[in-house]
């Protein structure tokens, strides 16, 4: 999310890190900052926005060091400022470092140095890494940096500098990516590939565990325990554009292929399958505020509105909050009944889509409570919501939401079982099987990502097709919606979404043998029923595209085309059914050619009625 750049070695390390954090841009960031060491003092700069305000900020012809860490900031905690923009330093100002990832006991440790009598200066998890290097430090980085490592639980990408030892990086890699670059007399630093590939083309990809020690000449790999560690340098021959999309061909497919991952980020430091327990910091509802709440509103648009209306199902079923769920642009122009004890729910990654932020107004001049589920930390709606619950996807680039998709319902999962547990409506037993589920979702979707060709193989099949029909029942019907969607809005071709047993009330007219039908029936409770819809669509001549479980073994007797995704809840079965969708949606839009990242018509955000 967040990018990292380092340099040491004998030319302007300023000049070399600014360049690297810049080749970053195209990720998004909201602040950057720069540190370096100087004549034995740590210098450091950061500000809000652009790239630029730091570079006059820094007063580039002054500041000269061959050793420097620099960061773009993507918030996950804290607003963006300059207080919260990194590098991060001990009150000593000794230790300065840039981190990216989410460090998941933060509050527990930053209460432990508080009582230690150590001040904060930022709101972020990513302070109190400097605070505990500096802690363990004797006059070795190194050990320090070790030692910290042991006391922090989550994912971090970290850069480490120290004044009093100005000839050596530190870095360590925990579940966010870190590549050293091996230059001659120099080495570097950086988050993601296209930072360096002006200046090297060896690179070493850092393993979970690795801490790596870099001076101008040499770079030792140990773990926590000092252990040494040979990793094999790689040549990259990717040009700076393929590097940016990590090799893949679109942003669409490389934000399709990160949902492992960014799935995991919003379940992290949240939900504790073991202990049987949820952990949402963000939203400060009591008990008795939960209970007092006679209805949920759930308002969003486009993608958005469709995870809202999964969600639905999990209000209803899990904390028995009855629910409903409208489009942000109908829900503000009626006049619709609200209190100071309905609970208005706005769904958006971008936090700032026109008519959901005018939904979330109306709600708020109306004493509703309201809660936003945003992606961008300090965004519009995060702002003015009373309460806000983050989906810790990282920027999604391609116009076509993908990953904040499933970010979104595995956010609101996550509340809706806390309320449950908090409304008794489901036992601490209960709550623990459907944590432990939760946690296994993220290796399902890369399971599933890994056989991603099979998908391509049915796209090849469908996409001289003009017409689409997606079918699903219940949870898996909001599904059907979403791959329509995803099909009309980057292939150009007419797709529509129906709850399936409502196919014999009309659309079924429209089923030949010309008409492909996907439809979702994954194990449910309507298993049978859309069974039955599909032979209905079958006897009409429609061509099936099946999305089934991986358990079921009849499901070829069904569809002529079968995608399997693995076996799951079937309230978290949304988050499995969708990723097949997308990817087809995306093989068909590269096959007819179509401008997958931008296109036509539409834009990323929508801020305007
Ligand atoms: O930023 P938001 O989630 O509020 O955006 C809502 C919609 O504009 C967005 O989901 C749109 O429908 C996407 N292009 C769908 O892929």
């Amino acid at each position: 999310m967040c990018g990292i750049v380092g340099y040491i070695g004998e030319k302007n390390a300023v000049d070399i890190v600014l360049d690297g954090l810049k080749k970053l841009e195209y990720r998004g960031y909201d602040s950057s900052g720069i540190a370096v060491v100087k004549d034995g003092q740590l210098q450091i700069r950061r500000s809000v926005g652009k790239l630029k305000n730091l570079e006059e900020n820094i007063e580039k012809k002054h500041l000269k060091a061959n050793i420097s860490i620099g960061h773009t900031r993507w918030a996950t905690h804290g607003k963006p400022s300059e207080e919260n923009a990194h590098p991060h330093t001990d009150p000593t100002k000794s230790i300065v470092i840039v981190h990216n990832g989410i460090i998941e006991n933060y509050a527990e440790l930053k209460s432990g140095l508080e009582k230690e009598g150590k001040e904060f200066k930022s709101e972020t998890d990513s302070e109190v890494i400097a605070h505990l290097i500096k802690k363990h430090y004797k006059n070795n980085l190194l050990f320090a940096v070790q030692e910290t490592l042991k006391e922090i639980k989550g994912s971090y990408a970290l850069g480490v500098i120290c004044k009093d030892e100005p000839d050596k990086i530190i870095c360590a890699r925990q579940d966010a990516p870190l590549i050293v670059g091996i230059g001659e007399g120099e080495n570097f630093l950086a988050s993601d590939i296209p930072a360096l590939l002006s200046y090297t083309r060896d690179m070493i990809f850092l393993e979970n565990g690795d801490i790596a020690e870099l001076t101008a000449n040499k770079i030792t790999i140990t773990d926590i325990e000092n252990n040494v560690k040979k990793r094999e340098v790689k040549n990259i021959k990717w040009d700076c554009v393929q590097a940016e999309k990590e090799g893949y061909k679109h942003f669409m497919l490389k934000e399709i292929h990160e949902q492992p991952r960014t799935i995991e980020d919003t379940f992290r430091g949240r939900i504790y399958p073991d202990e049987g327990r949820v952990y949402l910091e963000e939203v400060k509802l009591s008990k008795e505020d939960i209970k007092n709440i006679s209805n949920v509103y759930i308002v969003a648009c486009g993608t958005s509105y469709h995870s809202g209306l999964v969600s639905k199902f999990l209000f209803e079923n899990f904390a028995k909050m009855h629910t409903e769920v409208d489009i942000a642009s109908e829900f503000r122009y009626r006049e619709p009944i609200l209190n100071d004890r309905i609970l208005v729910i706005v769904i958006s990654q971008s936090g700032e889509t026109a008519d959901t932020l005018a939904a979330l107004r109306l709600a708020k001049s109306k004493g509703c409570i309201t809660l936003a589920v945003c992606n961008i930390v300090g965004s519009s709606m995060s702002r003015e919501a009373d309460h806000v619950l983050y989906t810790h996807c990282g920027p999604e680039i391609c116009v076509a939401s993908t990953k904040a998709f499933t970010g979104q319902i595995a956010a609101l999962y996550m509340l809706a079982l806390d309320w449950a547990c908090r409304k008794e409506s489901l036992s601490k037993e209960e709550l623990k099987k459907y944590l432990k589920e939760l946690w296994e979702v993220p290796v399902k979707v890369g399971n599933f990502l890994k056989q991603a060709e099979s998908v391509h193989e049915v796209a090849k099949k469908f996409a001289h097709k003009r017409d689409f029909l997606y079918l699903g029942r219940n949870v898996n019907y909001p599904v059907a919606l979403e791959g329509a969607l995803k099909l009309k809005e980057i292939s150009y071709i007419h797709a529509e979404g129906y709850a399936a047993g409502e196919m014999k009330h009309g659309p079924i007219a429209l089923i030949d043998d010309d008409m492909p039908v996907v439809a979702i029936a994954v194990k449910s409770r309507v298993y049978k029923k859309i069974i039955s819809n599909i032979e209905e669509a079958k006897a009409r001549g429609g061509t099936i595209i099946l999305i089934a479980s991986e358990s079921d073994k009849t499901a070829l007797d069904k569809g002529d085309n079968v995608i399997y995704v693995p076996d799951c809840d079937e309230f978290i079965s949304p988050i499995l059914s969708v990723i097949p969708l997308q990817l087809l949606s995306y093989y068909v839009a590269v096959m007819l050619g179509c401008d997958v990242d931008q296109p036509r018509n539409l834009a990323k955000s929508v801020t305007v009625e």
